[in-house]
């Protein structure tokens, strides 16, 4: 009788002691991998795709909680965009290095082409490969590429591949904005899916297998792919809903409300306008120093459900219009239950604010200036013709071109949703939670 009592103290302490951690109830792939004492990797010579997202319960880096576990082999560690923890090592330029922490090798798996890739998985010796990392949702958001490319090394190579998942910051309920032309595939969208996905890394994994794009991009080699789900996490939660801290999974998206708003004002990054980059408040603020206080008042003619403008200054520390004052707008989303989830569609508002600038402030004789009025930014492609940047982030022409036309946002919108209603059948199949 004593003892059991004194069973459920131990037990009660540990409760609380758990409970100081995080008071979420909710295990990502990697806890659930742990609490099986990472059986599934047993007999694996393991090499994992991760970076500072990656971490446990007590916010400590997988990597470095199954190093010291002593229970998998690792053989080696790849780092996306940003790098494995988070900064890349001193000179940034280095492909591969050692980790001083654990001691293993660490290779930079961002934008790198195939080859690239097969021959790291060589190098290291891996038979598996583990990604865990924490995306945001969005199709130009890289770390879901590097995932997919990864996947087709790892295909090539012979080595299964496990992710370990984790929540869709911005809920999992649906999927928004244009479906990308394959013709414009890039390292900002590889594959067929909604600007929005509304999926997690998992089911975007399988959904790669199973439509058949790992396997046609592979030559015909099949992956063996796992996920392990998480347990207790459920479509309709946003970030705040999972009660878990945010870490910040790059530099720009310092907070949960920037993931949310970011899968449509990101449009801006090809444009002569900033998209907030250089501030506090990056895809929330825009601007440019030729706009004003209209740009507001526009956008909030048009009655966006779940948002909110004002009109904004500010002067970015770095990137376009460093150092200058911009008067321009800062978006408020203030979506936070299912039913406002469901319907809140940030590609809408993202093309909606394009819309808007696009009107305003093109100059009405166009002299080439791009630090004068609204512009498309573009790179000259080898066979002379103009590769736009916005066309890459929204998957294709349709947007620029429909705003060029003249088409309201509204009629935009209709022109992607054929594209995007049979992506969401498709999705439908992917599923998880
Ligand atoms: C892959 O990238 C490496 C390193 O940049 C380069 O040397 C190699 O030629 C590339 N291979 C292919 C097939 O493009
Ligand atoms: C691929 O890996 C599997 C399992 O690790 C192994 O059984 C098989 O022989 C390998 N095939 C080739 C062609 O290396
Ligand atoms: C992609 O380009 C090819 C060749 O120009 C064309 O036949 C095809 O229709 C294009 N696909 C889409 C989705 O636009
Ligand atoms: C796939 O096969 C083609 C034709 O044999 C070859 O040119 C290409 O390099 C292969 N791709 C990969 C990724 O191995
Ligand atoms: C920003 O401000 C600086 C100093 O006032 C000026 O020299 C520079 O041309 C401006 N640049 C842009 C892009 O506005
Ligand atoms: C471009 O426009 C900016 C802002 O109006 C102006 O300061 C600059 O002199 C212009 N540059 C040229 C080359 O006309």
């Amino acid at each position: 009788m004593r003892f059991r009592n004194f069973t459920n103290v131990a037990a009660i302490l540990l409760a609380l002691t758990a409970r100081h951690v995080s008071s979420s109830k909710i295990r990502m792939g990697l806890e659930v991998l742990r609490e099986d004492n990472y059986a599934q990797l047993s007999g694996r010579k393991v090499m994992i795709l991760s970076n500072p997202t990656g971490v446990t319960v007590e916010m400590d880096l997988g990597v470095d909680v199954i190093f010291d576990s002593g229970a998998v082999d690792l053989v080696g560690v790849m780092g996306p965009e940003h790098g494995f923890r988070g900064a890349a090592p001193a000179g940034g330029s280095s492909e591969t290095f050692i980790d001083p922490r654990t001691g293993l090798t660490v290779y930079d798996a961002y934008n790198v082409n195939l080859t690239t890739l097969m021959r790291f998985i060589s190098e290291s010796g891996a038979d598996t490969v583990v990604f865990d990392i924490q995306d945001v949702g969005a199709r130009f958001y890289t770390y879901i590429w590097a995932m997919h490319d990864t996947m087709i090394a790892a295909a090539l190579s012979n080595a299964s591949f496990i992710v370990l998942d984790r929540p869709n910051p911005i809920t999992g309920l649906n999927a928004f904005g244009p479906v990308l032309n394959v013709n414009y595939s890039s390292y900002v969208g590889r594959q067929p899916i909604a600007q929005a996905h509304g999926m997690t890394a998992g089911e975007l994994a399988s959904m790669f297998v199973g439509e058949g794009w790992i396997k046609q991009a592979a030559n015909g080699s099949e992956l063996s792919l796992s996920v392990v789900k998480m347990k207790g996490w459920e479509r309709w939660m946003a970030w705040k809903d999972t009660r878990l801290p945010w870490i910040m999974p790059s530099p720009n998206m310092p907070t949960p409300e920037t993931a949310l708003i970011y899968p449509g004002t990101c449009l801006f990054e090809g444009t002569s306008l900033s998209e907030g980059r250089g501030t506090s408040r990056p895809f929330e603020l825009l601007g440019a120093p030729f706009t004003d206080d209209t740009w507001s008042a526009t956008i909030r003619a048009l009655n966006i459900a779940h948002t909110a403008y004002r009109p904004a200054c500010f002067s970015p520390t770095t990137s376009k219009f460093a150092g200058n004052t911009s008067c321009g707008i800062q978006t408020y989303v203030s979506a936070s239950s299912k039913r406002e989830f469901e319907t809140f569609d940030p590609i809408y508002l993202g093309v909606s604010l394009l819309w808007a600038a696009k009107k305003l402030y093109t100059a009405p004789v166009d002299d080439g200036n791009v630090t004068a009025s609204f512009h498309w930014l573009y790179s000259e492609s080898s066979d002379g013709g103009r590769r736009y940047n916005v066309d890459l982030l929204s998957g294709g022409p349709l947007v620029r071109e429909g705003i060029d036309a003249g088409l309201s946002p509204h009629a935009l919108r209709e022109k992607w949703m054929g594209g995007l209603g049979e992506f969401r059948r498709v999705r439908e199949r992917y599923l998880l939670y």
